[in-house]
């Protein structure tokens, strides 16, 4: 792309700096101008239609251009825009809100505490379970277990939790309190001559074993999300989390669940810990909650969690935490509609229904030439392509990405895997349609190097 002198696309890379790009390439290339939504599209300053295959970041689960929410936001900011949480205030749409949640979770869960992004909350939640072990005189039990290839976001709590190196390098992280198990992708990490099920029980193996290796009395906490989404929707083996939990029960560490994706409907159950059959101690939610309309995220946590730090705050005389924003009145009001709508149109309902559709259309797509595998649950799903001879990881699948963009369909790719998310709302001839334009873009991929392969040879 060549950035026209004064076009949106050279004063935005004049401008900033943004997540998640090499920002030397940036400076040359700019980024893809999104100008406005509609259901499960979105169009850029082109006029170019896409459909929105990730939902954004995983996220917008009514669609792009949901009345309802933005009737609330005004309705909440004509009211009140703004008051906090903090010194015994509260107002009452995170009082609705926080009762809302306590309704839905799939296990008895006690309070609810509101932060504005995935990874403040699972970095507080960190913090909650270090007030909680010293409030029960256990000074030592300090450790996390994350997994490699797991994402609960990149602050420094929570990119240290955070499995992925690229959150790590340079970064000096991950702290020292932060250790990581083994990732239970069987694809990716199975042994040749391994079964699945052998598989499993090496993954369970090897987090006991950690437990033992670091004293069972210094860890206090595991984290995972049901199914790993930015890692590249990685699903466990059956067993997988029965033992996870059978191993967290016998040494007394705490499970918290990052729902971010999973959460509202994602993979066909209100929660991924009902589709994998997970018990946790805490539940922490953002994305689909307000369909990311406005930045919101909650921390669910059960009677366990939350009494010992009820003590201590008690002790201390205050729990000296907070976030300007926690709650906002705006930002709840929105999730509030959102879960309505999520609920009255049957959203879960729709991505269960689907789901058979969405894995058919991958697995379809894993016979091309350029591919290798295909998995999914629910409205989740990933295609694993085939890495090319000589390119880096990541290559093939990130150019297949590109030639689909190119065909009006936005993915993500992670590693080899084009990893798809769409919206909620989505119907089966969209998925027809999301499907078919990856299709033509594997074509396009695999004519381009059929041509690069035959000039080689000339
Ligand atoms: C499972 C999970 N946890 C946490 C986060 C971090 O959320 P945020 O980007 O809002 O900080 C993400 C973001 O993708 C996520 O997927």
């Amino acid at each position: 792309m060549s950035l026209g002198p004064n076009s949106p696309e050279a004063r935005d890379a004049a401008s900033q700096m943004h997540p998640m790009v090499n920002f030397r390439a940036y400076e040359k290339t700019g980024g893809l101008v999104i100008d406005s939504g509609e259901g499960i599209y979105v169009t850029d300053n082109t006029g170019k239609r896409y459909i929105e295959a990730m939902a954004g970041l995983w996220s917008v689960a009514v669609g792009f251009s949901e009345p309802r929410l933005r009737d609330a936001a005004a309705a909440q900011m004509d009211k009140l825009p703004y008051y906090h949480t903090f010194s015994y205030k509260t107002h009452g749409p995170s009082i609705d809100l926080a009762e809302k949640l306590l309704s839905m979770t799939p296990v008895p869960m006690s309070k609810v505490h509101f932060t504005s992004s995935g990874s403040e909350a699972n970095d507080l939640t960190c913090k909650m379970v270090w007030y909680r072990s010293n409030a029960l005189g256990l000074k030592d039990k300090k450790k996390i277990i994350g997994r490699e290839k797991g994402y609960h976001g990149v602050t420094i709590a929570s990119g240290s939790i955070t499995g992925l190196s690229r959150n790590h390098e340079s970064f000096d992280l991950p702290l020292d309190r932060m250790r990581h198990t083994s990732c239970p992708s069987f694809v990716h990490f199975g042994l040749p001559d391994e079964s699945e099920a052998d598989f499993t029980q090496r993954m369970l193996r090897e987090l006991e074993a950690l437990i033992l290796r670091e004293g069972p009395e210094t860890v206090a906490a595991f984290w995972g999300e049901p199914v790993m989404g930015a890692g590249g929707v990685l699903i466990p083996p059956p067993g997988y989390w029965e033992g996870v939990q059978a191993i967290l029960r016998k040494y007394d560490i705490l499970l918290v669940a990052d729902e971010v994706i999973t959460g509202f409907g994602r993979t066909g159950k209100m929660f991924g810990c009902e589709t994998m059959g997970i018990e946790p101690d805490v539940i922490v939610v953002s994305k689909q909650i307000s369909s990311s309309y406005m930045p919101i995220s909650a921390i669910i946590v059960n009677d366990r969690f939350y009494q010992p730090i009820a003590d201590e705050s008690a002790r201390l005389g205050v729990f000296g935490h907070g976030f300007t924003a926690s709650g906002h009145p705006v930002a709840a009001a929105v999730a509030l509609e959102n879960l309505a709508i999520i609920e009255e149109r049957g959203l879960v309902q729709n991505a269960a229904d689907l789901s058979e559709r969405f894995a058919a259309g991958l697995a379809a797509l894993a016979q091309h030439e350029l591919c290798a595998s295909s998995r999914s649950v629910g409205l989740l799903g990933a295609l694993e392509v085939k890495s090319w001879a000589g390119a880096a990881t990541g290559t093939a699948a990130m150019t297949i990405s590109a030639a689909a963009q190119e065909e009006g369909v936005i993915t993500r790719s992670v590693g080899e895997a084009l990893c798809f998310c769409p919206p909620m709302i989505i119907t089966a001839q969209q998925i027809d349609d999301m499907f078919a334009g990856v299709s033509r873009a594997l074509d396009t991929v695999a004519a381009q190097r059929a041509a690069e392969a035959s000039v080689a040879a000339e």
